[in-house]
């Protein structure tokens, strides 16, 4: 193409950038409620088998997608076979769609770390979340108006992202990850270590670790398992196909692959320690039950940890800025990751500038993110949020594996060109989680939730809501990825044809 691409300075920036995108909201803020709501240390036996079965196998696969196809996921799927151009489009979508209500959270976590300094949010926290800052409105389709408070600090957090998004990948991103990881690792290990060593702390740790082994026959235990591994390795989105276009050639993927799936389920766990540490200290400091004390997601973060904050035996605005801050510095970094995608694939199918698709991608994500700043914002937001993680994701995953491992049967290729230039061999587990155990599962997965969903009311929001930002979204983003893909190549097709008879696809 036209363009030179992008390249990470070097192996260890790939892998940090990788980590960096794992590394998000998914552990500090949905894990550990979703550890809860599914049996406590039930949880782990599904967990792990769909992180070893599924998450890394399809992180892998993203790897040697954008490796060996040096592109955006629209190119890279093209040179896999031009009729499944729409899938890297649709992936880049839901990215897309997904980033316009994280950097909202992103900005109600900025919001919370500047409550920290003197616990602005009093005593009632439930009361100071919903109502004094997300203002939320009585009804679904009550926008109830912008609530400046929530506006101002996710325009802020725009401003930031654009001007990192502005960069090179590998100036930008890059550096925003050299910065924030380690000092975001730093802050993770305090937490743990502060909130396993409260008074209290092991009853806490006792409902997340005490085994509910009726819950593994519970089917919703295993969605809700590769759901979360999905989400958290960040895979299904493209982000991991567009990152590793932008490797040197001969770099390894296995090896680099493993260390990023690896420590972003163990920083998962190492949270879910210190958040549940810091439960138990909670009933014990109110003389609540602890399953008094855990709410849904959303309340954990915002709502329950003030809690904690408001008991803590002192420095309680430093645990709170600690707190928020880590969830700030974990949502940018992941938050650039949802971004990447879809500038990669406009600059590689429109050729044209970085800061042009950046311009682009970001004001229009921007202007889409105000409808969550709205009273009826987090409403919205959480309809979007599961319909896109549920459907999009599974979808999306089992189309990827279809094109791959069915339709073009390059899954054998894909495996010797991992093989080729990693460390760690691939052997033949490898295909036969991709092949056929991992799509099995998200079949049973799709049509349990299928059942569910269609069928009833997500979480009592009005039918209509459902079916028009939650399908809406589903579709709008599919349908614009087929319109996408429809569209004339602006850069040197000749070469995409060239390359795929090279490959004898
Ligand atoms: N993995 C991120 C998290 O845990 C979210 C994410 C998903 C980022 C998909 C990029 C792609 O919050």
């Amino acid at each position: 193409l036209a363009q030179v691409r992008d390249q990470w300075t070097t192996r260890a920036g790939f892998i940090l950038v990788a980590m960096g995108s794992a590394i998000g909201l998914g552990n500090i803020w949905r894990y550990p409620y979703t550890v809860y709501d599914n049996g406590g240390g039930a949880f782990l036996i599904p967990y792990f088998v769909a992180l070893l079965t599924a998450g890394i196998p399809l992180l892998l696969l993203e790897y040697s997608l954008g490796h060996r196809y040096k592109g955006s996921a629209p190119l890279s799927y093209r040179r896999l076979s031009q009729k499944w151009e729409w899938l890297g489009w649709w992936q880049a979508f839901m990215a897309f769609f997904i980033v316009t209500y994280y950097i909202v959270i992103i900005g109600w976590a900025l919001s919370y770390a500047y409550f920290s300094v003197g616990t602005q949010w009093g005593d009632d926290t439930n009361a100071f979340f919903f109502g004094n800052y997300l203002g939320v409105s009585d009804s679904f389709w009550n926008f109830g108006g912008l609530q400046w408070k929530v506006l101002f600090p996710v325009l802020l957090i725009w401003a930031f992202v654009y001007f990192v998004m502005r960069k090179q990948a590998h100036k930008g991103i890059e550096r925003l990850n050299r910065i924030l990881l380690p000092a975001l690792i730093v802050m993770l290990v305090i937490i743990t270590i502060r909130g396993v060593t409260l008074e209290g702390a092991s009853d806490g740790l006792n409902v997340l670790l005490t085994p509910d082994f009726s819950a593994l026959l519970n089917p919703d235990v295993w969605v809700a398992a590769y759901g979360q591994v999905f989400f958290s390795l960040s895979v299904g989105f493209a982000t991991m196909i567009t990152y590793a276009s932008y490797l040197a050639k001969d770099t390894d993927l296995s090896n680099s692959g493993l260390i990023a799936g690896l420590s972003n389920a163990g920083f998962e766990f190492l949270a879910a320690l210190g958040v549940f540490g810091a439960l138990g200290y909670l009933a014990l400091a109110t003389g609540n039950d602890i399953q008094e004390v855990v709410s849904s997601g959303v309340g954990l973060a915002f709502v329950v940890f003030p809690q904690i904050i408001n008991a803590f035996p002192g420095l309680n605005d430093v645990f709170g800025l600690l707190f928020f801050g880590s969830l700030t510095f974990a949502g940018l970094t992941s938050a650039v990751s949802l971004l990447e995608p879809g500038v990669s694939a406009i600059r590689d199918k429109f050729n044209i500038e970085r800061t042009k698709a950046v311009n682009l991608v970001c004001g229009i994500a921007a202007v889409i993110s105000i409808l969550y700043t709205t009273g009826g914002g987090i409403r919205f937001l959480d309809v979007a949020d599961n319909f896109l993680n549920s459907y999009g994701l599974l979808f999306g995953a089992l189309a990827m594996i279809t094109a791959v491992a069915w339709n073009t049967k390059q899954l054998e290729n894909m495996q010797s060109h991992i093989n080729n230039v990693s460390d760690v061999y691939i052997g033949a587990w490898w295909k036969i989680c991709v092949k056929y155990v991992t799509p099995i599962m998200l079949l049973v997965m799709l049509v349990q939730n299928l059942m569910q969903k269609f069928m009833l009311e997500y979480e009592g929001y009005p039918m209509l809501g459902n079916l028009t930002i939650g399908w809406g979204i589903f579709f709008t983003t599919l349908l614009l990825g087929i319109i996408a893909s429809r569209m004339q190549w602006k850069s040197n097709t000749e070469q995409l044809d060239m390359y795929r008879q090279k490959e004898g696809a």
